[in-house]
């Protein structure tokens, strides 16, 4: 299968520089679609731009373009209009053959990548003993839809939770659990840590209050840092118990993350300030080693400094982001490296990334992206709060979602009187909750804040979770009527385009793999969202206007073909949100 637009801009490039020479060989054909499909589908406005170096009129320029275009195996003649527009209309044959392969491949006509990368998505990353909050969340069901589009194009994808296990918290944590609960200590099952959180409030109010707690503390952090045992120790029983939560959560989710932790790069510390100060980039600044930033300044306007290693000799959360872009390009080779977290840390990333270009770690031929997103407000526009005024919990927020989708599933199965098992009931609402959340999430542009709204989220109408479901399950109801089996129909059917409305879908349909190339570059998975909301609207459109089970053959078995090929796009364009579909709902 082509990209019908890359195949376009290139018959367009070819055709410039036949017409005016090689040197516009690299000329932009300003491909876009079709404002108006009275124009047809594709417009080139190239010409508007080449009047002024070709110092002739844009409408002679599309001319001489048009006469050495060749296209006429996918377009109709085209045409040259206004001042200078060239008009591209696909050809129906070209859209039925096109169909027709879709329709015979697994992977829907999208080709794998013809040079794979080792691409890392760093996300989720949630700290140890902190609450894994709404910011986790989103990086979570963002990164792990990135990861899966990636993988689906046939990268190499490493997933990798970047979680804060290590820092001078666990100081007081664990001075604490030997405090609260030496027992815990002996065998790890001694004790419940239960609600790690509420351990941690304890553990910083005796941080605050009691100076012996504090140098207690703190020699616990020198301890656990030599890799005295007995630290090393509890320092595992604190990790074990978070992993427990967040692999809750995980599990809900149905994500995969690979955990390498801050405490991973421990060993590596030492090395980058070494190397750093051997490569001359190195400061000494009222006693902490750093890095003077180049265009980063302070309110007075005096370059900003990333520090390396502080003054009392301790490393931070910067430096450990240094030793993982060297060991990540180094020892993972990674050639793309995606960090998924809120907008507030775009400066920690660009200054982190400058630390490594300059100290030659991270060179052109590797790709670095900071992925921001923006903060989840509640719906009275503030940070997202409980009713009391605490943060939520994620596991109350998904499970809040489920049971709102189980009480508006059993509403429905009672007005309509259906009889329904126990299990079909649990697995839609599980379905129907958590993709509710994830696409709720997803359908926004990420760098925006979004508003978490349960009522929002879970309609049946809109562009939601709910309703991409039912538009799946609509299409299957079609065949289960007509008790078509689709594999039975075979795969090499003739589809013939004849309503306006199944040229609109068939052309929606063929954009899937624009829209998947898209994603895996820009990283913005609302638009595969805003793809799958606009085909099931052109699929209701076409199914509105087009009988399918009653009309005659050869159409019947061409509009199951459309119907077929419009469901197995929805299905596989859910499954790389992370939402699975449901044949009944
Ligand atoms: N643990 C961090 C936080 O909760 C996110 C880590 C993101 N990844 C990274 N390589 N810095 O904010």
């Amino acid at each position: 299968m082509i990209l019908t637009i890359a195949e376009l801009k290139k018959r367009l490039e070819q055709a410039i520089s036949t017409a005016f020479g090689s040197e516009y060989a690299a000329v932009d054909p300003i491909l876009v679609p079709a404002s108006n499909p009275k124009f047809g589908d594709y417009q080139a406005n190239v010409a508007m731009a080449l009047a002024k170096p070709l110092r002739q009129a844009p409408r002679a320029i599309a001319e001489q373009i048009v006469q050495h275009l060749e296209v006429s195996d996918l377009c109709e003649p085209p045409t040259v209009a206004g001042s200078g527009f060239i008009n591209l209309r696909l050809k129906t044959e070209y859209l039925e053959t096109q169909l027709s392969r879709m329709l015979a491949d697994d992977r829907l006509g999208v080709a794998s990548v013809s040079k794979p990368q080792r691409v890392i998505v760093d996300f989720s990353s949630p700290n140890i003993a902190k609450e894994m909050h709404v910011g986790h969340l989103r990086s979570t069901i963002i990164g792990d839809a990135i990861a899966r589009v990636l993988e689906f194009q046939g990268h190499d994808v490493l997933r990798l939770n970047h979680v804060g296990d290590w820092g001078t918290q666990f100081g007081m944590l664990i001075t604490y659990l030997r405090e609260a609960a030496p027992a815990a200590l002996i065998t790890a099952d001694a004790i419940d840590l239960g609600d790690l959180v509420a351990f941690y409030k304890k553990a910083k109010q005796r941080f605050d209050e009691d100076e012996a707690f504090r140098d207690t503390a703190r020699q616990e952090v020198v301890r656990l840092q030599s890799g005295a045992e007995d630290t090393l120790k509890a320092w595992r029983l604190l990790c074990d118990q978070s992993r427990r939560e967040f692999q809750i959560i995980y599990d809900l989710l149905d994500v995969t993350v690979t955990e390498r932790g801050e405490s991973f790069y421990n060993s590596l510390l030492s090395e980058v300030a070494v190397d750093l100060d051997k490569l001359g980039l190195l400061v000494i600044d009222q006693g902490a080693k750093c890095v003077f930033l180049e265009g980063f300044s302070n309110k007075e306007g005096d370059p900003l400094p990333l520090i390396v290693q502080k003054s009392d000799g301790g490393y931070n959360y910067a430096t450990t982001d240094l030793a993982a872009i060297r060991y990540r390009i180094q020892q993972d080779q990674a050639e793309r490296i995606l960090y998924l977290t809120d907008i507030g840390q775009s400066n920690h990333f660009a200054q982190v990334f400058q630390v490594a270009r300059r100290a030659g770690w991270l060179t052109d031929t590797v790709e670095v992206e900071h992925v921001p997103f923006g903060l989840v407000l509640g719906e009275d526009g503030k940070k997202l709060k409980t009713r009391s005024g605490e943060t939520v919990r994620l596991r109350e927020l998904l499970d809040e979602a489920v049971n709102r989708a189980r009480t508006d599933l059993e509403t429905r199965i009672q007005a309509e009187d259906r009889p329904e098992t126990e299990d079909f009931i649990a697995h839609v609402s599980h379905v129907v909750g958590i993709g509710a959340v994830k696409y709720a999430d997803l359908s926004q542009n990420r760098t925006g804040n979004y508003v978490f709204s349960f009522d929002k989220m879970l309609a049946l109408n809109g562009n939601t979770a709910p309703y991409m479901l039912y538009a799946y399950v609509r299409i299957q109801g079609i065949t289960r009527k007509g008790q078509i089996d689709f594999e039975q129909l075979g795969r090499d059917r003739k589809v013939q385009l004849q309503d306006e409305t199944e040229f609109a879908l068939a052309k929606h349909l063929l954009q899937l793999d624009e829209i998947i190339a898209q994603v895996g570059h820009e990283l913005f998975p609302n638009r595969l969202c805003q793809y799958l909301f606009e085909l099931s609207q052109k699929f209701n459109q076409f199914y509105d206007r087009c009988p399918v089970l009653q009309a005659e053959e050869p159409l019947r078995t061409s509009r199951l073909a459309l119907c077929n090929l419009t469901a197995n796009t929805l299905k596989l364009g859910l499954s790389l949100l992370g939402i699975p579909v449901l044949e009944r709902m």
